[in-house]
């Protein structure tokens, strides 16, 4: 899939020219460096009836896939687990034989993290053999709940937000140094306010959907406005595809 580049100078990319273009990213030693993936609507909803489908386009899916690749691991939260029915990280099978051919794992890591302990066990992604996943929770699931393999981290109920505390262990136990946050907006928030995002990529739909959705963060609003630098801005058809950094205090 091709986009014109806008900015920061005008040219023409292929997604997997992009992919190249990551793998500098640098992640410091007590978390990984975590990219946010999100569509969203011209009025800034990024869900239509629940669900984020409807909004997306073969750009955004083929910028979606090349983070996928790019990732060490890939964390959504619970909601969007279960709402966009997860299943197994990469399917392609050119996808998963560049990375085993780069040397990697055939796919990222699948991250979970629940601080109630309620897990949608039911989604496609349990049931993946070949998948293998990091849960942090509570609770841990009940053995032969699911056929991929899970590592469970337990975290401590009453220790506040495990947030940071699992991508320390991410990072130190399980050498993830690209994390690749896909949602929602829920999670966002617990991120952002926690100082633990460093990108954010943000493809714009052309579609407004009207009020009562989502936007990219939940409520309350953000302690104090954040800004961003933008690092690229490509273009497809109607649709813009932001690449922003989030600067840190
Ligand atoms: N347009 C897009 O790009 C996009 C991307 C993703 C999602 N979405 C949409 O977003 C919606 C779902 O988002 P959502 O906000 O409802 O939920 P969410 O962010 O996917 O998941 C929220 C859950 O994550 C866990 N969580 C969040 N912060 C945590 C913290 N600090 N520590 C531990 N666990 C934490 C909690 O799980 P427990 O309750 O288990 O504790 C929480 O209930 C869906 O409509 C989906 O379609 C859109």
């Amino acid at each position: 899939v091709q986009f014109t580049r806008l900015l920061p100078e005008r040219a023409t990319v292929d997604a997997s020219d992009l992919l190249a273009a990551l793998s500098a990213s640098r992640a410091p030693a007590q978390r990984p460096y975590a990219i946010a993936n999100f569509v969203a609507s011209a009025d800034g909803h990024i869900a239509t009836q629940g669900r984020s489908g409807a909004l997306s386009d073969p750009g955004d899916r083929a910028l979606f896939h090349m983070l996928r690749e790019h990732a060490d691991a890939v964390l959504a939260g619970t909601n969007t687990l279960a709402v966009e029915s997860y299943g197994r990280m990469i399917k392609s099978e050119e996808a998963r034989a560049r990375r085993l051919a780069a040397g990697r794992s055939a796919e990222p890591l699948a991250c979970v993290i629940s601080a109630s302990g309620v897990i949608p066990l039911g989604i496609p992604l349990f049931a993946e053999p070949e998948a293998h996943i990091v849960l942090f929770s509570p609770t841990a699931p009940e053995p032969g709940t699911s056929s991929a393999r899970i590592d469970f981290v337990q975290t401590d109920p009453h220790a506040g937000s495990p947030l940071r505390e699992a991508l320390r262990t991410l990072r130190v136990d399980f050498d993830v140094r690209t994390l690749l946050f896909e949602g929602g907006p829920t999670l966002m928030r617990s991120l952002l306010t926690e100082g633990l995002l460093d990108e954010l990529f943000l493809t714009l739909a052309p579609r407004l959907t009207g009020g009562g959705e989502p936007s990219l963060i939940a409520p309350p609003p953000l302690p104090e406005l954040l800004g961003l630098r933008l690092r690229w801005l490509l273009h497809r058809e109607d649709s813009l595809y932001a690449r922003y950094a989030i600067p840190h205090a």
